[in-house]
């Protein structure tokens, strides 16, 4: 398979053949993302991180990845000191970095702007986040984790929970998990039900979903749970946030009747929707899923630079 210059913006792009080979050649980056071996996969090449939106973990991690992989990075994650603050279009900051770097990730407020960004740029762009659109490598890493977890990603349920209508993470999941066959459980307040779009994509390919209000709904059912916060930041208004505000709180108590083997997900961070004590449950997955942003960007990157993953055993 050959991803040589491919964008990586919307899950969709890419077919269930394609997301396995990723999560196989991630699996193989494993012991280079620990630290127990030296790779050197793109020697010289440069990797351009423009942050216009807040970030930790993905951020953090594509740093150690293209660093893991032999490559370097440039880039900033505080737009008060780029020139968009002087009126620079998104277009013209990526025709500029186009000429100074090998790929870029771009993470950005705006829905679509990932996109745009891949149409103006001849280097491969990826997305990090675009508005409440998409997280397509966050889905990646999150069903590397499923199936390190389970054993496979076909015949089982998954429930999301949360901010629905405008959590990225969430609709690039769903596309994904559908593609695979999963049943899945929307649970959310009404007003953070996922948008209509999703829904009538599901249904135009017969994949199958039932919408919750609660949580205990759902708990003997699932054999994933994968919690959302709330996304503040996208509400129009301060009073409707307030409204769903603390709406749900996944405590030791809410896993009753959970299946034994049930793991609890979440992009991360965490506001108060999974309490503390739920860290050191058997069910909690969270921390694992986060390091897999690792070895799961160290693939694409490599994919995307066309590296020779042949030599990885
Ligand atoms: C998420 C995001 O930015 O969409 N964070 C992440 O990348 N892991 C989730 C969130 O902000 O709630």
């Amino acid at each position: 398979m050959d991803f040589k210059g491919r964008d990586v913006v919307s899950i969709n792009d890419f077919t269930l053949e394609e997301i396995n080979y990723i999560l196989d050649v991630a699996e193989k980056m494993v012991p280079a993302a620990k630290g127990e071996e030296v790779l050197d996969l793109v020697p010289g090449k440069l990797l351009a991180s423009l942050f216009f939106e807040p970030s930790t973990r993905t951020m953090l991690s594509f740093e150690t990845a293209i660093k893991r992989i032999g490559g370097k990075i440039i880039g900033f994650s505080d737009v008060s000191s780029t020139s968009a603050v002087k009126g620079e279009t998104l277009a013209d900051t990526i025709k500029m970095v186009e000429a100074y770097a090998d790929v870029i990730v771009l993470r950005h407020g705006r829905e679509g702007a990932a996109r745009m960004a891949a149409e103006f740029a001849d280097i491969p762009v990826i997305n990090a986040g675009d508005g409440a659109g998409q997280h397509p490598t966050q889905t990646m890493l999150d069903l590397f984790t499923m199936r390190q977890e389970l054993g496979h990603l076909r015949k089982m349920s998954v429930a999301l929970v949360g901010d629905l209508k405008y959590g990225r993470t969430v609709h690039s999941l769903t596309y994904a998990l559908a593609k695979f066959g999963v049943n899945l459980h929307f649970v959310a307040p009404e007003v953070l039900q996922m948008p209509p779009e999703v829904m009538s994509h599901l249904e135009k390919r017969n994949a199958t979903y039932e919408v919750h209000e609660d949580v205990s709904e759902v708990m003997g059912d699932v054999d994933v749970l994968y919690v959302t916060r709330i996304q503040k930041e996208r509400f129009p208004d301060i009073e409707e946030y307030n409204k769903v505000a603390g709406a749900f709180r996944i405590d030791m108590e809410s896993l009753e009747g959970a299946k034994r083997k049930m793991i609890i997900m979440h992009p991360l961070p965490r506001v108060d929707e999974i309490a503390p004590e739920v860290d050191d449950s058997k069910h909690a997955r969270y921390f694992q899923q986060a390091f897999n942003g690792v070895p799961i960007r160290m693939a694409l990157l490599a994919l995307v630079l066309g590296a020779d993953v042949g030599v990885l055993k």
